[in-house]
């Protein structure tokens, strides 16, 4: 356990009893108007990138691109991670999945698994699927 994760413990625990003491109920954050907004179209803008990758050869050697295989996001299932693939011999998550994508049918590299385009093409994967129930684990 490291320092900074014990001063936060110790900091929520601090928040939480005060909080008691003085009646209050721990809420939610509020945010305005604004806020929302702009975190919104940070998202779209993401959601965009992600569509882009997904489209575009690039990011394979062989001229493939997921959307060939995957249109409008099918049978990408990302509400259904993490879970187990044969191809892969245990419980994974969606990223290694989209990895196991990219170096077998686009024969491309590997891409970081917290990089910009990894979350770019999950984003854009998830929103496709919007309203779908999680169902992790599902076959
Ligand atoms: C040549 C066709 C082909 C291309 C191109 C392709 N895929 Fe796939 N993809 C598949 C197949 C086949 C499977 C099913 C593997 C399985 O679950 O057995 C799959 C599975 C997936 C899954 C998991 C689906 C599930 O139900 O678990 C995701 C996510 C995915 N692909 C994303 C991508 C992404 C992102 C790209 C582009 C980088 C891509 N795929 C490119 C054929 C392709």
């Amino acid at each position: 356990m490291n320092v900074f994760y014990k001063i936060r413990m110790m900091a929520l625990r601090v928040a939480l009893v005060s909080g008691l003491l003085t009646g209050l109920q721990l809420s939610a954050d509020e945010f305005t108007e604004k806020e929302l907004q702009g975190w919104t179209s940070e998202y779209q803008i993401v959601v965009k990138e992600g569509r882009q990758h997904f489209a575009s050869p690039t990011l394979g050697t062989n001229g493939v691109a997921c959307a060939q295989c995957h249109p409008n996001a099918a049978n990408t299932h990302p509400e259904t991670y993490p879970k187990f693939q044969k191809q892969l011999g245990k419980v994974i998550t969606i990223a290694e999945m989209i990895n196991w994508c990219i170096a077998n049918p686009l024969e491309g590299e590997r891409l970081d698994k917290n990089g910009k385009k990894m979350t770019a093409l999950i984003t854009y994967i998830t929103e496709e699927r919007r309203g779908v129930k999680l169902d992790p684990g599902k076959h």
